[in-house]
């Protein structure tokens, strides 16, 4: 019985120290009214994980440009990033490109019990989406639940509520 519940090997990501579901794509694209509802409220300026096709801003880093290794500057940023390992590297840029003055929205999976997230989420806006996304043009929800982070600069938080600093 127990053995049937683990994950095959074709599951593991390779080289992974324990399961993580593995996508044959990073290419799932973000349900438009999910990115309309954000960028209503936060005017988004850059796509920083995308292609040509998938771009949802006129402005947008590719793989090949690697958004990771990009100057984000004040742009202000939507970032549906690949959900592989390299998760905690997009959080960690969208923390340090914050520091620096871009807004960033980031769609990602709700795993709570990851470093990133407890290291770089907690301490930053947070929405749990109820029930969960489907993914590009599919009729199936995704096998996870997503969460939203908001990266918003000390500067526009002061803004935002006078003088206070807020999250
Ligand atoms: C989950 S899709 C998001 C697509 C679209 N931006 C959206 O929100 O609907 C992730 C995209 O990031 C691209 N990507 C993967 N690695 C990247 C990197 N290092 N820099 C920029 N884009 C990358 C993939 O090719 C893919 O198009």
């Amino acid at each position: 019985m127990r053995k049937k519940m683990l994950p095959s090997t074709k599951q593991k990501s390779r080289g992974a120290r324990g399961y993580i579901p593995v996508s044959k794509t990073d290419n799932w694209a973000t349900p438009q009214y999910l990115y309309d509802e954000y960028n209503a409220k936060y005017q988004l300026t850059c796509d920083a994980a995308a292609s040509a096709r998938n771009t949802k801003c006129p402005k947008f880093f590719t793989k090949k440009q690697d958004g990771l290794k990009q100057d984000w500057g004040t742009e202000r940023v939507w970032c549906n990033p690949p959900y592989g390992r390299v998760l905690g590297k997009w959080m960690q840029k969208a923390d340090d490109a914050c520091r620096a003055g871009a807004t960033v929205v980031m769609l990602v999976p709700s795993r709570t019990d990851t470093k990133w997230f407890h290291k770089i989420a907690m301490k930053r806006k947070k929405v749990f989406l109820k029930g969960r996304v489907k993914f590009g043009n599919g009729k199936s929800p995704a096998p996870f639940p997503s969460l939203v982070v908001v990266f918003t600069p000390r500067a526009r938080r002061r803004g935002a509520a006078g003088t206070a600093a807020t999250r």
